[in-house]
């Protein structure tokens, strides 16, 4: 039996003449004829050309080679040549070759409905990807995500042992979580008509475990959410979920911050520039967003004070709403690149993100020209100086309440960054803290938690709890990697009185509160330490490192964007006899009963 000695990525000119045994699959075979057969052989590694050649074998080996086929899967045993005239500088093992001397057919592969080659997967539907998933894991990019994935946990379990962290695993089945989806639900067997919910995240035991002494907790664990997928959210997906005792929001923003540089550092090579820490209200007025992208700037520029003496309908009927407001931003030199039909997507941008619409102008050495420009005339000369606009720029407006403006100008503001190349190279992080307790949710009339609901308010705003809710600030904090939040977290309330406060703001009852969090709440009244914690995204790291915006890129076996496991065929049927030993009964909808 052919065992292995090095790897398909491994040999080089060192290795000549060595007797070596690789194992792996036959990535492409040119049959030259004359007794001579070049087979690419590949694994996880790399990949190493073998060459069966009369001159080195009898020439039944020659016609086994012959006989091999894209994706066969094979072991082969030779000797190391070194390749002069015919070397492949683009491939590691480009400069030698291996010179078979037995050949194993571990298994043959039929013809393959999809090959790992990365062009074909270009032009590939995701679908037939995902349903083939054994063959599209093959594919050297997607064995490096995989590679990037292993070592991003491998260095996050290195790095908080060395601070002291333990970890502990927690229970998938458990009761409901408040992270504020849809729980993912099993029915019970042994209780007829009880329920299990998978975890939205481990959030409430991990808190528990710092009652119980354990101080430093981390664990790399599924979360559940009942929620669409989106290009970077799945229903399932993986965090690096960490607490700590006797802390505080500086302590764990500067352990935090330390780890996140050295991923970047040991993974990507990159030494991370200063990280600010931008108030949630500032990052909202300033980039229209509270995962702001700093690799660019095109801010968001207040100018209500001068919107009045424009007597445009727009901005004074948006200043006449509660919180209205008006904003500009400038994009700097688009003039010329701006065609009408980019300015017709920012609008439609801003339109799919509630603004009535986004009035422009076009800057020019005699003022404003296009769209609003005549309503602009009038303010030009203030406008100017306050925002800084020169001729050749476009300026795109927002008018509306604040919420409106601001979230639309911020969407906007992204596909400008796009359209003008300003997105690409470099990486910019930052903490966005200092985020409202609550928010306000006019169609159930009730206050919800911005965060969680064990997200501890700011020391400060305790007493304006029940007074003032919509003012007061929380002790959460996200961190943002170019545009994208990698992570959440907060110090938590460890006053069990105060945690009863804050439910009752959320209008939970005291009856709710015990049946929900009762355990939580017996917990926290035995001694339990100040702690605080916070989780990434484990996936939309790699996602980040790997520089894909596909979160299914990054993990193995993928759910599709509604949810289905293309592979394993799930969410799928189970048998009437398991149905009856749960006491579940399913009403099938008319249609798939016509189907069936
Ligand atoms: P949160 O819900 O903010 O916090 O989640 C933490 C981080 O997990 C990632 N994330 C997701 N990634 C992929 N798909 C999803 N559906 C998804 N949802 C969230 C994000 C996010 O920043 N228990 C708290 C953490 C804490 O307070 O310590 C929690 O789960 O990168």
């Amino acid at each position: 039996m052919i065992k292995r000695t090095h790897n398909c990525g491994e040999l080089r000119v060192m290795e000549e003449d060595q007797d070596v045994r690789l194992n792996g699959w036959v990535n492409t075979i040119r049959d030259q004829g004359k007794g001579l057969v070049f087979i690419d052989i590949r694994d996880r590694w790399g990949i190493t050309q073998v060459v069966f050649e009369l001159e080195a074998c009898d020439e039944a080996l020659v016609t086994e080679a012959r006989s091999l086929r894209r994706e066969d899967c094979i072991g082969i045993v030779g000797k190391v040549r070194r390749r002069d005239a015919s070397s492949n500088p683009n491939m590691g093992t480009g400069h030698i070759e291996v010179v078979g001397g037995e050949l194993v057919i571990y298994s043959r592969a039929q013809n393959p409905p999809i090959l790992p080659d990365e062009h074909e997967a270009e032009n590939m539907s995701e679908e037939v990807r995902l349903r083939h998933r054994s063959l599209d894991l093959r594919r050297p990019s997607m064995q490096s995500r995989l590679q990037m994935r292993h070592d991003l946990s491998a260095l996050t379990r290195e790095f908080f042992h060395r601070f002291g962290f333990m970890e502990v695993e927690t229970p998938l089945l458990i009761r409901s979580t408040p992270e504020g989806a849809r729980d993912f639900v099993v029915p019970s067997r042994v209780y007829p008509g009880k329920w299990y919910a998978l975890p939205q995240s481990p959030q409430i035991f991990k808190q528990i475990l710092m009652v119980s002494g354990c101080d430093r907790y981390m664990q790399i664990c599924k979360c559940l959410r009942d929620e669409d997928p989106r290009a970077d959210r799945q229903a399932e997906f993986t965090q690096i979920d960490l607490e700590m005792s006797f802390t505080d929001q500086d302590e764990v923003i500067k352990i935090m911050t330390s780890f996140l540089r050295r991923v970047m550092k040991d993974l990507k090579g990159m030494e991370l520039g200063q990280i600010p820490q931008i108030p949630w209200q500032e990052a909202m007025d300033t980039w229209g967003c509270d995962r702001p992208d700093l690799r660019f700037e095109l801010h968001l520029q207040d100018i209500s004070d001068l919107a009045p003496d424009t007597g445009f309908k727009v901005f004074t009927s948006a200043l006449e709403k509660d919180e209205g407001c008006v904003k500009a931003i400038v994009l700097p030199k688009a003039a010329k690149s701006f065609t009408r039909k980019k300015i017709d997507l920012l609008d439609e941008t801003a339109k799919i993100h509630g603004a009535g619409g986004m009035p422009w102008v076009r800057w020019t050495e005699d003022g404003p020209e296009g769209g609003a420009a005549k309503f602009i005339a009038p303010i030009a000369e203030a406008l100017q100086e306050k925002i800084g606009v020169q001729p050749g720029d476009i300026v795109v407006f927002g008018a509306d309440s604040w919420e409106t403006c601001v979230t639309a100008l911020g969407q906007v503001r992204l596909r400008a960054g796009k359209l003008l190349s300003m997105l690409k190279g470099g990486w910019r992080a930052c903490w966005v803290v200092d985020f409202p307790m609550f928010r306000w949710v006019e169609d159930r009339q009730r206050w919800v938690s911005e965060h969680h609901p064990f997200t501890a308010p700011r020391v400060e705003d305790l007493d304006r709890l029940e007074s003032d809710p919509g003012d007061v600030l929380s002790a959460g904090y996200d961190l943002v990697l170019n545009g994208s939040e990698i992570g959440g977290g907060s110090i938590r309330i460890h006053d069990p009185e105060v945690q009863q406060r804050v439910f009752n703001v959320l209008g939970l009852t005291e009856e709710e509160t015990q049946e929900k969090f009762g355990f939580l709440l017996e917990a926290l009244k035995y001694g339990a330490p100040p702690h605080g914690g916070i989780a990434f995204g484990l996936d939309r790291l790699v996602m980040i490192l790997t520089g894909t915006d596909n979160i299914r890129d990054v993990i193995a076996f993928p759910k599709t964007q509604s949810g289905a496991d293309l592979m394993v065929e799930s969410p799928g049927p189970i048998d009437e006899e398991q149905l009856e030993e749960l006491r579940i009964t399913v009403d099938t909808p008319e249609a798939e009963t016509a189907e069936a």
